[in-house]
């Protein structure tokens, strides 16, 4: 799904990493460049699924899932990760 991302504010890691569930309420995930909200999903309660915690870019880590980038589709985009490197 290609959305217009060029509005999106941009964050960096470590605001990325304050919303793990812990910190703040709010859940976030980051995939290829954009930041997910998740907070709403029953799947990512107090910011960790299946073993893995929210909060953070889990790009690589979705090619092990049993599932595809499509479990995204419901969620939306609230921003872009900073590209520090
Ligand atoms: C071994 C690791 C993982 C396991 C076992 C796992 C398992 C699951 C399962 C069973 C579901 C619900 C059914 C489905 O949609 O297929 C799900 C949903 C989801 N997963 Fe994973 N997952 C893993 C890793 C990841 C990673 C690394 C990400 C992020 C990059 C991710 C993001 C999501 C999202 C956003 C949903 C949708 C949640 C919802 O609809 O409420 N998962 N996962």
């Amino acid at each position: 799904m290609e959305i217009e991302d060029d509005k999106l504010p941009i964050y960096t890691k470590a605001q990325l990493a304050l919303r793990n569930g812990q910190d703040k309420p709010a859940i976030w995930v980051a995939y290829k460049g954009l930041i997910y909200d998740v907070s709403t999903s029953r799947l990512w309660k107090n910011g960790m699924h299946y073993e893995h915690w929210a909060g953070q870019d889990l790009t690589e880590e979705l090619i092990d899932a049993p599932h595809s980038n499509s479990v995204f589709d419901k969620f939306q985009a609230i921003g872009k990760l900073f590209k520090d490197t």
